[in-house]
């Protein structure tokens, strides 16, 4: 089987960000699943260069375009390396091989009379290179919900594309082909879009000069969507090329779901005139903002540097949290605290920790040598089962281009792993002499689990399949997609390491210019590497104290009503806590894991008859109490609506 699968080229007037990469990384996924299940691949990206607004920004920097977007086009290939993008081709249309196909097709459709010559006398919003009538504009600015931006009057010769001649075969294709536009609501939205009625669009500009001329008239250049949309044949070198024999029709076009209108009524009516088959399935996604539901830009001072992220966390753990966190249909939020979030649960937590607990107990009852298993109880016929059926969801998602559901099935498969740890209890099936047999089924089945999430993880996270192999003494060459539900696979008698944790857990508190980073154009922050941090021993269990002697502490829910950092040092803040028709002074060493405003209005715990001792000088009346593990701290709140003075039990 072939699979090809683009992304939107481009449009490189500024740097990529983290929004902008989602696409490219869910491209990537698919691309990566296809590849393991034996299909063969064309995964395709680039730029689309030939926009107005890349003039203007050259403008605005006193370059030449083509020299300014050289050095951008160079920081998109190095985010997409370093986030592991395995892409078979990156197509620029300033290349050659792309101006030659734009033209032809160009005059073939001016031949064919579907497209013609007038006079273009309307708006163009150049952030959005889309041109719009005076009828739908809003308050005289571009209607486009994402822009609202100043548009400009043009009026100019031009030749237009008879978009109004396909309307109805189109409506009658998306009718008839219910998979065409995913997710449905995309598709409801375009086919109303569409029975609202097509007009001839323009196609082509002559009051600039940066873009492909048209072959016949060239004082017009070729208007950039139509240009751009022709990339994804113009790489596979349409008309004669063996690869677009091979690869067309695409099997999906994946883009954000600004852009789905143009890929859903513009593309298909350009393959339609030139008799082309239309792409399978074009898909939109939603959008990565930020906390407060804003765009991530440039000019909003919210971009962080990909790549300083990515040096931070790592590509895998970048690439989860994309995939993951956005959902069908939906938009996504991004904020570096929801990475750290995500990174410390499903990774550090659930995932690397499944790993790292199962191979350290092989690595302790069996020198790490892989055990025979011996016969399966229920508890292993129940993971089997689940692996299959994991696997095949999996597969539904993927073909459905939902990565963030198909990661949600592995962390099923996750989660019954951790489960089997603690059902099985290795650690006393240790020491009884009569158990050993079971205990060799066990951490077999261990180390056979490792292996399928190895095997299911490795679309999405490349990296991780190597480190895993490496763990299990395992050839990475072996991983293969159907052998994530078969299970015998690992040889007994190889030898295990528990290695370093996978994904070290992240204290969010060590990075103090955290979302604050400006950085399109900048170079590179200078690579710094991160210490994991080792998560502490647990302390031992106190000795034994008598209900009366707990019954002495007096805890008390208190409601902070003020905090500030106690001056001169960075541990103490003193918080004025009201607590049963009292107010106390607290100083607590709580400085490096809270800032004072987070605190103000919670309810927290006191301990309300600890003798009052002076902390730099300041009488603290009791002490709040706080969860604490290695460099993680939480102070332990009341959420449900009780006074301050309730008495905790
Ligand atoms: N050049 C056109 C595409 C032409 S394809 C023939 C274009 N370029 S773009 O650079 O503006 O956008 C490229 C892709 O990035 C789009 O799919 C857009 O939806 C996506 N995103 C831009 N910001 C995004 C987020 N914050 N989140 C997710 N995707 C976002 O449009």
């Amino acid at each position: 089987m072939k699979y090809y699968i683009t992304t939107p080229i481009f449009y490189p007037n500024s740097s990529p960000h983290i929004g902008t990469a989602y696409t490219t990384v869910a491209a990537d996924a698919l691309a990566r699943y296809h590849r393991l299940i034996g299909d063969q691949v064309y995964f395709l990206t680039g730029t689309d260069e030939n926009a107005q607004k890349i003039v203007r920004t050259a403008e605005a920097h006193q370059m030449d375009p083509k020299v300014y977007v050289d050095g951008v086009v160079e920081r998109f290939k190095e985010l997409w390396s370093a986030l592991d993008i395995s892409n078979d081709d990156f197509i620029r249309t300033t290349e050659q091989r792309h101006q030659i196909v734009v033209q032809k097709i160009f005059t073939k459709l001016f031949e064919k009379g579907d497209i013609y010559k007038s006079e273009y006398s309307g708006w163009y919003c150049t952030p959005c290179e889309t041109f719009w009538m005076e009828n739908k504009l809003i308050d005289q600015k571009c209607p486009n919900a994402d822009c609202g931006r100043d548009v400009e009057l043009l009026k100019e010769e031009s030749y237009f594309f008879r978009l109004s001649k396909y309307q109805e075969a189109l409506h009658q294709y998306i009718e008839d082909h219910p998979e065409f536009i995913q997710p449905v609501s995309r598709r409801n939205e375009m086919l109303r879009f569409i029975e609202g009625g097509l007009e001839d669009l323009c196609v082509s500009r002559t009051t600039f000069q940066w873009g492909i001329k048209v072959p016949f008239d060239p004082k017009h250049v070729v208007y950039v969507w139509l240009d751009a949309l022709i990339n994804y044949i113009s790489a596979l070198g349409y008309p004669d090329g063996e690869n677009y024999q091979k690869f067309w029709p695409a099997d999906v076009h994946i883009m954000g779901k600004d852009i789905v209108r143009f890929h859903a009524v513009i593309w298909p009516i350009i393959l339609m005139a030139l008799d082309i088959p239309l792409p399978k399935v074009i898909y939109g996604h939603g959008w990565y903002l930020t906390k407060d539901g804003g765009k991530i830009s440039k000019s909003r001072g919210n971009v962080q540097d990909s790549f300083e992220l990515i040096q931070r966390y790592g590509s895998d753990a970048i690439r989860y949290f994309l995939l993951r966190e956005m959902q069908v249909g939906t938009d996504g939020t991004y904020s570096e605290d929801n990475v750290v979030e995500r990174l410390n649960s499903d990774l550090a937590n659930d995932f690397g920790n499944f790993i790292s607990r199962s191979l350290a107990m092989v690595v302790k009852f069996r020198e790490g040598i892989i055990p025979k298993p011996g016969q399966d109880g229920d508890l292993e016929r129940e993971l089997k089962a689940l692996s299959q059926e994991v696997k095949k969801s999996v597969e539904e998602s993927l073909n459905r281009c939902d990565p963030a559901s198909a990661l949600e099935h592995i962390w099923r498969f996750v989660a019954r792993c951790n489960k089997y740890v603690d059902e099985t209890a290795p650690w006393a099936l240790a020491k009884q002499q009569d158990q050993q047999g079971r205990l060799d089924t066990v951490l077999y089945t261990f180390v056979e689990s490792i292996r399928i999430l190895a095997v299911l993880t490795a679309p999405f996270m490349p990296g991780l399949p190597s480190k895993v192999c490496r763990l299990l003494g395992y050839d990475e060459g072996l991983i293969h997609w159907n052998e994530a539900d078969q299970w015998g696979i690992l040889k007994h008698g190889t030898h295990v390491q528990k290695g370093e944790p996978l994904f070290p857990r992240i204290d969010i508190s060590q990075y103090a210019t955290v979302g604050e980073i400006e950085t399109v154009d900048q170079e590179h922050a200078p690579k710094e590497t991160i210490e994991p941090i080792q998560t502490p021993e647990f302390e031992p269990i106190k000795d034994e104290i008598s209900i009366d002697e707990f019954a002495k502490l007096d805890l008390r829910v208190g409601k902070v009503l003020s905090a500030e950092k106690v001056e001169k040092t960075d541990k103490l803040l003193k918080l004025e806590i009201e607590v049963a028709g009292e107010v106390r002074t607290v100083v607590s060493g709580i400085a490096k894991h809270y800032v004072p405003e987070d605190l103000i209005n919670q309810y927290v715990v006191l301990v309300a008859n600890l003798k009052p001792t002076k902390l730099r000088g300041i009488t603290s009346q009791g002490m709040i109490l706080a969860a604490s593990h290695g460099e993680i701290l939480e102070v332990l709140t009341v959420k449900k609506d009780l006074p301050g003075g309730a008495r905790v039990k």
